[in-house]
């Protein structure tokens, strides 16, 4: 099966490769800032580990993670990431939306790019009806790139351990919504 590459105005998301984990390492996983609500910066074993951990790759029908990088950088470093893991709410299986960005890279909107373009795929190329986001209350970046794709605040709960706001989007709210019509490419 082809790989699943989308592209939005400023960026490239494909699926990850076992040579970027030394950028996604650098540029990611060691920057203090990305890791301030993640229990901090990872060594560089602990990125394998969890690229390795966090191996879904997004086929036709199935969510996974794409590796980000910019349209413009003729390196193609890998920035960060975005795309949906799976996990597990009050014993219910759920999707769950993530994205990382390089700090450096903040404020300009392309981790709302980014995730606008896989909650389109997810809704066009998958049959599952909803998708979720587990956000820390004073991870407010975070819950304003959930609030600006269209997510909204849904419940609390605890997960791993963490009280988190649950944040849903519903296949029906998409479809629903402007958003369906202003997609993404493939
Ligand atoms: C969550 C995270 C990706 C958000 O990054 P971000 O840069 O704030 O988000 P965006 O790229 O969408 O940029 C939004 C900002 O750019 C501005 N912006 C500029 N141009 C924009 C555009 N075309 N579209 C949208 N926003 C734009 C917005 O006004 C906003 O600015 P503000 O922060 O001053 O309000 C980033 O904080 C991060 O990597 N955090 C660490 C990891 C994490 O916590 N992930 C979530 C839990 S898994």
């Amino acid at each position: 099966m082809s790989e699943v590459v989308l592209a939005t105005p400023r960026l490239i998301l494909r699926p990850f490769r076992p040579e970027d984990a030394e950028d996604f390492h650098r540029n990611v996983m060691a920057d203090e800032e990305v890791m301030w609500f993640l229990l901090g910066v990872k060594s560089f074993e602990e990125t394998q580990a969890f690229l390795e951990s966090r191996d879904r790759i997004p086929q036709e029908g199935k969510p996974g993670l794409w590796a980000i990088t910019l349209k413009d950088d003729p390196a193609e470093e890998v920035v960060g990431y975005v795309g949906f893991l799976a996990q597990t709410l009050e014993e219910q299986p759920v999707e769950e939306i993530s994205y990382r960005l390089a700090s450096r890279l903040w404020g300009q909107g392309m981790a709302t790019e980014a995730a606008r373009a896989t909650r389109d795929w997810f809704f066009k190329h998958t049959t599952l009806e909803s998708f979720v986001g587990f956000i820390l209350p004073e991870n407010t970046a975070s819950s304003a790139v959930a609030e600006r794709i269209g997510m909204r605040y849904w419940k609390d709960a605890i997960v791993k351990g963490f009280g988190v706001a649950v944040y849903r989007m519903v296949r029906e709210h998409w479809a629903g919504s402007l958003f369906a019509g202003h997609c993404c490419s493939p």
